[in-house]
């Protein structure tokens, strides 16, 4: 699976940059909030380390806002997209941008596979690892300093350069090579949901994805 694959860079193994971007983890603030507010008192850190769900609340997530938590060790990015952002991602402008605009390749569960790759379009869940190397990719709203004047918003690794947009679909002409994946997720009330279970109805599993 995933930490067998190796790319390019001298063969450098995936798994090794896997664990670059768990050391990196500690610098996902500068550029988004890791949440403090995982609302799971029980079952204990261990056993969430060890795969267990997490419940979030996003009630306080304001619009444009990216959170970041961690599920099964992974970074997980959860966006709350303005209604503006969302027309954007509809747009030729955006999708002609894109290696798979469809979400054709299995990166998310089937209730995901949409433009806006999520259960209710305002919330993006996605795993912040980058289908290239596996650095994690930084949030840059568009307006970013980093970026040019072109930039719709979206995600950029900067270990290679590559880019996703605001549904974490990543772009043509770029070294990653899949969108971002979606972790199994529902919502359990409008403005909850738990990582790592799907809705009812759905078996999907995450280990199906393409690549992590
Ligand atoms: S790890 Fe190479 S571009 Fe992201």
């Amino acid at each position: 699976m995933a930490n067998e694959i190796t790319h390019g860079d001298a063969g450098v193994p995936r798994r090794d940059f896997l664990l670059l971007a768990a050391g990196a983890l500690g610098a996902v603030g500068v550029v988004s909030t890791i949440w403090p507010f995982i609302d799971s008192l029980e079952p204990a850190a261990d056993t969430i380390a060890a795969g267990a769900p997490i419940d979030v609340d996003l009630a306080p997530v304001k619009p444009g806002q990216q959170i970041t938590v961690v599920w099964r060790g992974r970074p997980i990015f959860i966006l709350r997209r303005t209604p503006d952002e969302l027309k954007e991602l509809q747009s030729p402008s955006d999708t002609t941008l894109l290696r798979d605009p469809n979400s054709e390749v299995d990166q998310q569960p089937e209730y995901a596979q949409n433009w806006h790759r999520s259960i209710n379009p305002e919330f993006l869940v996605v795993v912040g690892i980058c289908t290239h190397l596996g650095c994690i990719p930084m949030f840059e709203p568009r307006g970013s300093a980093l970026m040019d004047a072109s930039w719709p918003g979206g995600y950029f690794c900067p270990c290679h350069g590559s880019k996703y947009d605001l549904s974490a679909r990543v772009f043509a002409g770029v070294p990653a090579p899949y969108n971002l994946p979606v972790p199994p997720y529902n919502f359990t009330a409008k403005d909850r949901i738990t990582i790592g279970e799907n809705p009812k109805g759905s078996d999907w599993d995450f280990s199906s994805v393409e690549q992590i």
